[in-house]
């Protein structure tokens, strides 16, 4: 049945909040879910100015909406407003999913899981334990990426980000967290990040540089600091191949887009809100189909 016709009085209502909101592909991948797991849910965006966001909230706490999403500018803003927060979000200092229990909004960071979920299952990498991995980048996207392969059991960390202290703060924060010296951080330097690059086994962007409209550019600009069989991720999937990621398949390395972490971070918040565990099986025929309509567009 089309999503449409499936609305009634007893729908749930579930949106993403942000400021822009008109680029996200958030609602196709949820309301497919609905549609497929034929669950009575609607998923819709809304978007906020910061003045709005205090009265925004408490609206949707006493319209009884059943949840949201939240993208860029309030992952942190809404700290605020929570009851209660998993360890997850946390540790990283930002909410991307929250649910409403009985008035009351429980917050949880599903970036670091979607992340895990799609490096493993696009790699078909199971065990992380023992790997070397360079993060380029040291904003809300590397703390959730870095989050997810601590949990993980990688064997060091090496975090590069043209601010050095930003980089020196995250080092000290998962540093302690953790109670071992898992982080390395380093500034943005040529042949430093080139040296580190090609020692590394995992290779991650999460800055946006590469991004569209700058495809020109790329974090590493010589392709010789990749290697075969090296696994190089970029967060960024438009486009779908980054410059940095073209350098990278050239020479011979794994090379995974940020298309997979999107889609994998939304079925994990969709688990949360509906209480239900989506199988591998479905979560990997919905990963096929999702990429195949919206690499297309993207
Ligand atoms: P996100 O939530 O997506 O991680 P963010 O918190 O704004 O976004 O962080 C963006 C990251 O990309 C930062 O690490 C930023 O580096 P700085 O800390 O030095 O600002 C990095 N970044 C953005 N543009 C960059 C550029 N042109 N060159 C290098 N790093 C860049």
């Amino acid at each position: 049945m089309n999503i449409f016709e499936m609305v009634n009085g007893k729908t749930k209502i579930y949106n993403v909040i942000g400021n822009p909101i008109d680029h996200t592909i958030s609602p196709q991948i949820h309301n497919t879910l609905n549609r497929v797991l034929k669950i009575n849910s609607i998923y819709v965006p809304v978007k906020i100015e910061k003045e709005n966001l205090n009265t925004a909230i408490k609206g949707f706490i006493s319209s009884g909406i059943s949840g949201f999403n939240v993208t860029v500018p309030y992952k942190k803003d809404i700290i605020d407003f929570l009851y209660k927060m998993d360890n997850t979000a946390k540790y990283i200092g930002a909410v991307n999913t929250v649910k409403n229990i009985n008035g009351k909004l429980y917050g949880y960071n599903t970036d670091a899981d979607g992340f895990i979920k799609s490096l493993k299952i696009e790699t078909e990498l199971d065990d992380l334990s023992m790997k070397k991995v360079i993060i380029f980048g040291s904003g809300g996207t590397s703390m959730a990426v870095i989050t997810g392969l601590i949990k993980e059991g990688v064997k060091d960390i090496s975090l590069i980000n043209r601010t050095y202290e930003k980089a020196e703060r995250l080092m000290r924060k998962f540093n302690l967290i953790y109670d071992k010296k898992i982080i390395n951080a380093y500034s943005l330097k040529d042949e430093i990040k080139n040296k580190l690059t090609f020692d590394s086994d995992i290779i991650i962007n999460t800055t946006s540089v590469g991004m569209t409209p700058n495809t020109m550019e790329s974090i590493i600009e010589n392709r010789n600091s990749f290697k075969k069989g090296q696994i190089v991720y970029d967060v960024i999937y438009t486009p779908s191949q980054s410059r940095f990621l073209g350098f990278a398949k050239s020479q011979g390395c794994k090379t995974i887009n940020g298309l997979g972490m999107l889609i994998y971070q939304a079925i994990s918040a969709y688990e949360i809100w509906n209480d239900i565990k989506i199988s591998d099986k479905l979560s990997k025929k919905l990963i096929k189909l999702f990429k195949k309509n919206f690499q297309e567009d993207v």
